[in-house]
């Protein structure tokens, strides 16, 4: 694809001395209308170097450069040099490389030989997998999908809550009240009892604290018992938690959850009295942060057992060992904004120079209408209802609108969940945002259906012809103002992809698909595309072919199917 912005470059720094490559390529703009051209280059900054007024250097600068294969027009407005591209050249570029290229349209090697980890969801077992959770799950796996693309090595990991002193509360109630065979047949809602009832039980007697205190720390120091539960609440509640990730279509590369580095603590916390950064308080231990502004965090409890951010310590430091990460990010909710200052800080503290490639990427609260989630009240919703409910309703509009498509059900599950995923990365991910049922189960406007139905309308187009517009396409036939807009989209992805990176944001990706999709619709609607003219057809087709191609492949970004008919 020719980089145009590049390109000006090129020319405008061989007849500016002053400005290099890199200077000119930071100045050129987009102008606000795309009547005005494709790229502007303001000559202000100009204006002290020359002495001169910077709409006359404009003019110098448009004269020396002359007539030029890739740009139609070079314009003078006020003190800008306004460029527009040659329509053919462009579309040729463009169109060529998206259908060439394929489903690697788009990607880079701008990642290779660097190890980036992501980690999302990272539920705590034996708690419900709720609504809440969602967004950590598909803005984490579309940010792997994400830096996958670029050419970053990625480990997808899933940092399981399954330690602490939960587990403790956990085996005191299932040894006290629990039943194996219960358990089993439902285990989340049942787990989830017996936690609600240790609350209740513990506030009449707050004994029972204590016990599940003792409780963990036996897990702690690999009592039989204390283990043999925690194994078995572990790999129950993990079944359930892998349907929902099977359903959203989501792999990890690995399960080390918090309990994984409960045999590291040691030498994590000798690491730091080495450094002098450990303190006894009231027989804790603790890492005093009022310098940098910060409550102090306590490591390690007056009875020697660790605590979340321990485990956070150690794990960072063991990644670092064990994959040498360029990147080590965190998808993990604003209320933890601290928590991931504190033990970052802490890393920086310990001399390890990698500390601030450990990056928190924080989202927005999901609540419900009745107020905040809360598991213990028993206030929640489930994933797997709202996916559920989703491709049920999309059964029923298929039913209803394309009774004879094939493979129905597989398309239902693609819309449905397709839905929600996209609903979900729609919005910039730091919004707090409440939950409804009739807003997720809306699929009009700008919505996942939306985007997959522009896909299937390209594909059915594509379908219907016997031309082969991958060959001799007269991409000079293209030349109407909405094939232009449309191109210029099209051209935006790559940069898109790698801006989305930057910011650790899918919802960039998914405006785009929206944002494309529009254009498409307004093309298709005011453009005949299946006309007798067939090398006009055919170059409509091979623009159709590209914006297909590149529909599915933004898509596949934010974990969205895009099913070839609907
Ligand atoms: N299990 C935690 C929770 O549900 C999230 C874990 C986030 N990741 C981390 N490395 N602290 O709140």
């Amino acid at each position: 694809m020719i980089d145009f912005k590049n390109e000006i470059a090129k020319l405008l720094s061989t007849k500016i001395e002053q400005l290099d490559h890199e200077e000119v390529l930071d100045m050129i703009e987009i102008p606000p209308k795309s009547e005005m051209g494709d790229f502007a280059f303001p000559c202000f900054k100009l204006a002290k170097v020359f002495r001169k007024a910077p709409n006359l250097i404009a003019q110098d600068i448009v004269e020396a450069i002359g007539k030029t294969e890739l740009f139609e027009k070079l314009e003078v407005v006020g003190a800008y040099i306004n460029f527009t591209v040659n329509k053919e050249v462009f579309a040729k570029s463009v169109i060529e490389e998206i259908n060439k290229k394929g489903d690697k349209f788009g990607s880079s090697n701008i990642g290779e030989g660097k190890n980036v980890i992501v980690e999302f969801s990272s539920p705590n077992i034996a708690k419900p997998f709720h609504i809440g959770h969602i967004r950590t799950t598909v803005i984490g796996s579309s940010i792997n999908n994400i830096y996958k693309f670029l050419g970053y090595n990625t480990i997808a990991i899933n940092h399981l809550g399954d330690y602490g002193t939960q587990f403790g509360k956990l085996i005191v109630a299932f040894r006290s009240w629990g039943d194996r065979e219960v358990v089993e047949s439902n285990p989340i809602p049942e787990l989830l009892k017996l936690y609600i009832k240790f609350h209740e039980e513990a506030e009449k007697d707050p004994k029972l604290d204590d016990e599940a205190r003792m409780w963990f720390k036996k897990l702690e120091d690999g009592d039989e018992e204390a283990t043999e539960l925690w194994q078995w609440i572990r790999d129950v509640s993990l079944k359930e938690f892998n349907r929902v990730y099977d359903m959203l279509g989501i792999k990890f590369d690995s399960f080390a959850g918090e309990s994984f580095y409960s045999d590291k603590m040691p030498r994590v916390l000798e690491l730091m009295r080495e450094k002098g950064i450990l303190k006894k308080s009231q027989g804790a231990e603790i890492v005093d942060l009022e310098p940098y502004g910060m409550p102090p965090a306590l490591i390690t409890k007056k009875d020697g057992s660790t605590l979340y951010i321990t485990r956070d310590i150690a794990a960072a430091i063991y990644r670092k060992e064990h994959y040498d990460f360029y990147k080590n990010i965190y998808v993990v909710g604003s209320q933890q904004n601290l928590h991931f200052k504190q033990w970052i800080k802490i890393i920086d503290l310990m001399g390890f120079d990698w500390a601030y490639d450990c990056v928190h990427v924080p989202f927005g609260m999901v609540s419900l209408e009745e107020g905040t989630m809360s598991t213990r009240k028993g206030r929640v919703v489930f994933l797997e209802d709202v996916l559920n409910k989703a491709v049920e309703k999309t059964k029923e509009i298929i039913s209803e609108k394309s009774p004879d498509l094939e493979d129905k059900d597989k398309v239902a599950k693609e819309v449905g969940i397709g839905a929600v995923v996209f609903q979900e990365l729609s919005n910039n991910r730091i919004k707090d945002y409440v939950f409804s049922w009739d807003r997720t189960l809306d699929f009009q406007g700008e919505s996942g259906p939306y985007v997959q139905y522009t896909h299937a309308r390209a594909s059915s187009l594509l379908r219907k012809t016997k031309l082969n517009y991958n060959e001799d396409v007269d991409y000079k036939l293209l030349k109407e103002k909405e094939e232009m807009d449309l191109i210029r989209i099209l051209n935006r992805f790559p940069e898109t992809v790698i801006d989305a990176a930057r910011k650790n944001e899918p919802s960039i990706i998914t405006r785009y698909t929206i944002d494309l999709a529009q254009a498409f619709n307004k093309f298709y609607h005011d453009y005949p595309i299946l006309v007798d003219d067939e090398k006009l057809q055919k170059s409509r087709l091979a623009l159709v072919a590209a914006v297909k191609q590149t529909i599915k492949n933004g898509l596949a970004l934010i974990g969205v199917a895009a099913p070839e008919r609907m």
